[in-house]
């Protein structure tokens, strides 16, 4: 770990991000001896709370959210190096009294643990009063998502937030980049000379990502009746994995030559024409289940909301490596798995060999990288079974996280916020990227937005969606892989 002192300040503290996730997170690098030994957090937020209940709070959510069991005295060096502020964070003069608290730390990490419609605001009343100064230290500010609602409001708060930050300071998060399976999909094709050479059109037919829920809505209705699938999923977090999976090697593994190649993987994807929107990007709503409510009769969800709660989508790459391979993407709430996929499908074995025996029908090689809840990579191919006659069968090699290495369970938030105390900047999104992002679903949200579904809702609770989706797939001949 870094010997620099740092403090943490979380803004929005009482919230419940920082109790279900942060605080959890903290908790977990203490106990890894992961945090500086000069470590601070303080927390600030409206409620008006005395130091000692603020750690109070603290402790109860601890008790309800932390991952792994811990020692006590780890969780209490934490406490003692906890403070509160009470204060509105948009008044000029409650950010003064936190300048005042922080004289003396050289190294400043704020967290924007607060609504999106507030990070503009923060980060100005921040550097109003000179906290963006990194005269005698580091000053950084960790934005949370969603960054923007589309690509115009990105570029707005992006330039919003350059105007008195410098885009070295800034670290926008994306937590799937947190997971470890999503940066082992690094490790996996650049560590390994076996990969890398199939890694192109010549052998990979297809890719599919899936990454689906069981649940609904939940308490997010509010949140989520103004944002939708391809928003809250497509965007951010499947877009980050396509451009691991997809993008060329960087020079070398810095944070610089790593963003650099995102980006230009981000910015290949091809802009869809609306007649490409229409016959390539399905949307779906919940209906209602056997006893669970519909979409639009969750709690603050409009009764004729047409918000998607399902995508699914062919996107291609324009680019020498990819020209023909599609992508396909599905997201979506109440199907019939909680599950995270990405798929490498390759093409098959030439069949003539086997044209006059049982195993004609050969099954092309997939390569699973399993995100969540499973953790692991597999390879299918195919063996014969034994017996007298050739007939052939699907196997798979499986690696698993649990049983080859031994894990305590996180929250994702860890790496990200020990990279953001080092200085690293490799797993938060830069300005351009996330643009790119939105720039990639701009010609959706255009097309959706002015020919609003008309035949919501259109699947059923614990379906794959609805039935346009594997229309989408079976039209180029393949399947949708249902992990
Ligand atoms: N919760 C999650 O699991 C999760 C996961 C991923 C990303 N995020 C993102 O993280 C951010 C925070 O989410 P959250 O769920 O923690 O939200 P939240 O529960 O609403 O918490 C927001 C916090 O900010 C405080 N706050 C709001 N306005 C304030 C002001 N003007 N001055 C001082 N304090 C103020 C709130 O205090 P009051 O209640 O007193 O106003 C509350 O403590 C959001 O951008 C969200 O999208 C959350």
């Amino acid at each position: 770990m870094t010997d620099a002192p740092c403090t943490l300040v979380i803004l929005g503290a009482s919230g419940d991000l920082t109790k279900r996730l942060l605080m959890p997170s903290l908790l977990n690098l203490q106990e890894e001896g992961h945090l500086p030994q000069q470590f601070k957090l303080i927390g600030m937020a409206k409620d008006a709370m005395t130091q000692e209940q603020f750690q109070n709070h603290l402790g109860e959510c601890i008790g309800q959210f932390a991952t792994r069991t811990f020692k006590p005295e780890n969780w209490q060096r934490l406490l003692q190096a906890t403070d509160y502020l009470s204060g509105d964070l948009t008044s000029p003069d409650d950010i003064r009294r936190l300048a005042k608290m922080l004289e003396g730390s050289p190294n400043v990490l704020f967290y924007l643990a607060v609504a999106p419609s507030l990070f503009g605001p923060i980060a100005d009343q921040l550097a109003a009063v000179g906290l963006n100064s990194e005269e005698g230290g580091w000053r950084r500010l960790i934005v949370e998502k969603p960054f923007g609602h589309d690509l115009k409001s990105a570029q707005e708060l992006n330039a919003r937030l350059q105007a008195h930050w410098k885009e070295s300071q800034l670290y926008r998060i994306d937590h799937y980049l947190g997971k470890e399976t999503v940066q082992n999909i690094l490790a996996f094709r650049f560590a390994n000379g076996l990969f890398e050479p199939i890694w192109n059109r010549k052998y990979i037919d297809h890719v599919q990502l899936t990454v689906a829920e069981t649940v609904g809505v939940e308490t997010r209705g509010k949140f989520y009746d103004k944002t939708g699938a391809l928003r809250d999923m497509v965007q951010n977090h499947m877009f980050q994995m396509l451009a691991y999976i997809a993008m060329d090697p960087p020079n070398t593994f810095r944070a610089q030559a790593i963003r650099d190649r995102k980006m230009e993987l981000i910015s290949a994807i091809h802009t869809l024409s609306p007649e490409e929107v229409r016959r390539w990007v399905v949307r779906g709503q919940y209906g209602p289940g056997d006893s669970l409510p519909g979409y639009r009769q969750e709690e603050y969800v409009d009764k004729n909301s047409v918000t998607e709660t399902f995508v699914a989508a062919q996107f291609h790459i324009d680019n020498w490596r990819w020209a023909g391979v599609p992508f396909f993407l599905r997201t979506g709430k109440r199907l019939p798995k909680k599950t995270a996929v990405l798929s490498i499908h390759f093409l098959p074995a030439p069949s003539i060999l086997w044209r006059d025996t049982p195993a004609h029908n050969l099954k092309p090689n997939e390569l699973l990288f399993h995100i969540q809840p499973d953790q692991g990579v597999e390879l299918s191919f195919e063996a014969k079974v034994p017996g007298p006659s050739m007939d052939l069968q699907t196997v798979t090699m499986r690696f698993s996280y649990e049983q080859a290495f031994e894990v305590g369970r996180g929250t994702g938030y860890e790496t990200l916020l020990y990279d953001a105390i080092r200085g690293d900047e490799t797993l938060f999104s830069r300005a351009d990227v996330v643009e790119a992002g939105w720039a990639a679903i701009q010609p959706i949200l255009d097309v959706w937005q002015a020919e609003p579904a008309g035949n919501f809702p259109n699947y059923s609770a614990g379906s794959w969606g609805p039935a346009e989706a594997d229309t989408l797939i079976r039209e180029t001949h393949r399947e949708w892989l249902n992990p």
